[in-house]
């Protein structure tokens, strides 16, 4: 056998700004000139989330005045295109093609630029195409959610669903750089924008017990979604989940342990069995609460701790029961088929994240289910107690 290291190193660029296409602001045009290293300047092309698109509305103008003032540095090949944002951008495989076609049309190379800009499914979207025309494509996300600012968006993954499954195909793959623009989360609904606050809650919760203290500090005003502590929320959340890819070992997720995803082996199936009426954000809060009532029922956790962790994620606006918890199959709770779901979607065998105290993480390979049920009755008894049934007549 013949046998060579390939040793490589990435840069994964995470940059945090207002009014990226704002004329005087350099960042992005800085981050092409830096490492185009081309003479002239480089071709980029632009594609935007509809839904980024009618929040903004003079962003698509916006973006092209901002390449004619930099057009020493970007050549834009196309006014930006605009294409359909959500979940279902993921599902139709024609976007795809259509991405592709746009790169062959204009002549794309592996010198030119993608730029998205969108939420995390259009990022996911963007990227795949991007990766996999000419092999790669220099690849810029532009995140425009808190979930996917704080979360998603900043990671190294993309996807798009296939055979009816979640992220089917999509490769792991570094993009050229992540631009965070804070301004975007202003067109955001509410209930979206407080999505990503869970996620800094979670990351804060295995491994850094600082900004666990800021959100607690702050946790009425992120609750009335106050701009400044959701930037700086959103700001170590980033932060945080890029010092995790890039320090774990594993960025590309050969083991089965998978930290980042706390709470999330019941926030999938809970998202799933719901029919997506409960939102991502939504299910991560209530998965992670149920996690952290086993941890105590197991004698991992003091309930002290524990108690006071959920009341930070009721203060921040997330309720911690859903109806759907209720559905059971064979006297069976169904959310527990969520463990088995969660193991395969992984690979590998079982490997569950749990947290022992602030900022801490342990990894378990099997779950006591009688254990959970017992959190989840903790739960709805601790929701029915805090809105007692006034019963009238
Ligand atoms: N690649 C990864 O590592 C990774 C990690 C986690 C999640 N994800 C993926 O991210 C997706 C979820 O992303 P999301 O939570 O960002 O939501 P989303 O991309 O589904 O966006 C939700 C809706 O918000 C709209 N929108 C986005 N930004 C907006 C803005 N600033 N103003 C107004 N409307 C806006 C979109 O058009 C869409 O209709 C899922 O597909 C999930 O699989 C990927
Ligand atoms: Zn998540």
């Amino acid at each position: 056998m013949i046998q060579r290291p390939i040793p490589i190193t990435y840069q994964h660029r995470v940059a945090f700004t207002h009014g990226a296409f704002d004329s005087k602001n350099h960042t992005v045009c800085d981050l092409i000139a830096e490492s185009s290293g081309l003479e002239g300047a480089a071709k980029v092309l632009v594609l935007i989330d509809s839904g980024v698109a009618e929040g903004n509305p003079r962003l698509l103008d916006t973006i092209s005045t901002y390449c004619d003032i930099h057009s020493d540095v970007i050549q834009l090949v196309a006014p930006p295109m605009a294409m359909e944002g959500g979940e279902n951008c993921k599902n139709d495989w024609s976007l795809v093609e259509k991405i592709w076609k746009a790169v062959e049309f204009h002549k794309i190379c592996r010198h030119s630029y993608i730029i998205a800009i969108g939420g995390g499914a259009f990022i996911d979207l963007a990227g795949f195409a991007a990766a996999t025309a000419h092999r790669g494509i220099r690849f810029v996300r532009m995140p425009t959610t808190t979930l996917s600012q704080g979360d998603g968006g900043v990671g190294v993954k993309n996807g798009v669903n296939y055979f009816g499954k979640k992220n089917w195909i999509g490769t792991f793959s570094v993009p050229f750089a992540i631009v965070n623009d804070l301004e975007f989360l202003k067109s955001l609904p509410p209930r979206a924008c407080r999505d990503g606050i869970i996620e800094a809650i979670k990351v804060a919760l295995i491994r850094d017990s600082d900004f666990y203290a800021f959100l607690k500090e702050n946790a009425e005003k992120l609750g009335r979604l106050e701009t400044k502590s959701l930037e700086v929320a959103i700001r170590r959340s980033a932060e945080n989940h890029i010092d995790h890819i890039s320090t774990s070992g594993d960025p590309f997720e050969y083991g089965s342990a998978r930290p980042l995803d706390f709470g999330h082996w019941v926030a999938h199936k809970l998202e799933q069995i719901s029919d997506f009426e409960v939102s991502h954000g939504e299910a991560v809060a209530i998965g992670m609460a149920i996690d952290i009532l086993y941890s105590v029922e197991i004698g991992l956790l003091d309930s002290e701790t524990a108690e006071e962790i959920l009341a930070l994620i009721r203060t921040v606006g997330f309720d911690l029961w859903s109806e759907y918890l209720d559905q059971s199959v064979g006297g069976k709770p169904v959310i527990l088929a969520g463990l088995e779901e969660f193991r395969e979607h992984l690979g590998g065998k079982l490997t569950i994240t749990l947290v022992p105290g602030i900022g801490r993480k342990i990894e378990v390979n099997e779950m006591d289910e009688n254990a959970i049920i017992r959190a989840m009755e903790k739960l709805r008894a601790d929701q029915f107690a805090e809105c007692p049934e006034v019963s009238v007549g």
